[in-house]
């Protein structure tokens, strides 16, 4: 742990009370400058913490931000939110500046996390919404010992992993719609993007990208999403803790990926099937400009759809936009 860290934690657990320069000082092992230096960056970084002469420094208040430190304090996981966490105030994209990473050798688990993304990217060229301090812009570095083909699995783990995670610490009746968004009450509030770089048959990385609206006010979304697109705040009139929901998210995907890699992709599948609900469904696909549409027959372990036409023929579908009918 940094000193920093050691810093913030010794004032956290002080409740309230003043320390002394002079104690943390001693207790930390640095100079009284190094604390003085350490506080200032604490309170640039939007920790409230009152400093007054012989009294020392009292703990108030962390920022509304996802911090390393806030998100790691007491995280029961053993990789993911342990390894490196990158912040941004602002970036173009979490899963741009993660694959940077990643092409450089970081390790798997590591975070890039920011707070606004100016191009943030959806599947099938789409941007991703990603105004300042309302929502959870994610993305992490993976690197599992498996096949390219099996690769699609992840993207499908990846949105059990997210919803379990909503429905263990909210309760609300988020559901999973093909392929990979997360609806509350119809309306998306969550995406996941996965690139992956490959190297003949095998895996270099994986960047999963995780974009979750928490307290994007009402109306506020870009015209073209008004209709489709929502926050939990949205869909709640209430505002939720972006760091519990990241932290509960984390643990979920660790128990997600170890699963997965213990005991293979079907327990997984059954679990996505469960939190779709969309086998036996009619639905619309939009591919490019062409609906088809028919009953769900199944989605397979790629999380290709299998759509039983009306015509009684079994299509198999790659990518597109869903609709209920
Ligand atoms: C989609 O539903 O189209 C996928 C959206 C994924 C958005 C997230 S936000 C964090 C990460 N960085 C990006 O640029 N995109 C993903």
């Amino acid at each position: 742990m940094s000193t920093k860290d050691r810093l913030l934690e010794r004032l956290k657990a002080a409740r309230g009370s003043w320390i002394s320069g002079n104690h943390l000082s001693d207790k930390l092992g640095v100079s009284r400058a190094a604390v003085n230096k350490h506080i200032r960056t604490l309170k640039a970084q939007g920790y409230v913490i009152e400093s007054a002469t012989r009294k020392g420094y009292r703990f108030k208040k962390a920022p509304d931000r996802l911090l390393a430190e806030e998100i790691r304090q007491g995280l029961d996981t053993r990789v993911f939110g342990q390894k490196e966490i990158v912040c941004f105030e602002q970036t173009d994209s979490t899963n741009q500046q993660a694959k940077v990473l990643a092409a450089q050798g970081a390790a798997e688990g590591t975070l890039v996390i920011a707070e606004a993304q100016c191009a943030g990217r959806g599947r099938r060229g789409r941007r991703w919404y990603s105004p300042p301090g309302s929502g959870i812009y994610v993305s992490v570095v993976l690197r599992p010992a498996i096949s390219p083909t099996e690769a699609p699995a992840i993207t499908l783990m990846t949105a059990v992993a997210v919803t379990q995670a909503l429905l263990d610490l909210t309760h609300l009746p988020v559901r999973i719609k093909w392929p990979n968004d997360i609806l509350l009450n119809g309306k998306k509030i969550a995406g996941i993007l996965t690139e992956i770089s490959t190297e003949m048959d095998r895996i270099d990385y994986i960047v999963v990208g995780l974009g979750l609206n928490v307290n994007t006010p009402p109306q506020s979304f870009p015209q073209e999403l008004q209709e489709t697109a929502g926050s939990i705040r949205t869909e709640t009139g209430k505002p939720f803790s972006r760091l519990a929901l990241l932290r509960a998210i984390l643990i979920s995907y660790e128990n997600c990926y170890d699963t997965f890699k213990t005991y293979g992709f079907d327990s997984i599948l059954s679990r996505w099937k469960e939190l779709s609900d969309i086998i036996g469904q009619r639905v619309a696909v939009d591919v490019m400009g062409t609906t088809h549409t028919g009953q769900v027959a199944d989605v397979d372990a790629d999380g290709t759809l299998v759509l039983k036409t009306e015509q009684g023929l079994l299509q198999r579908i790659f990518s597109g936009d869903v609709r209920l009918l």
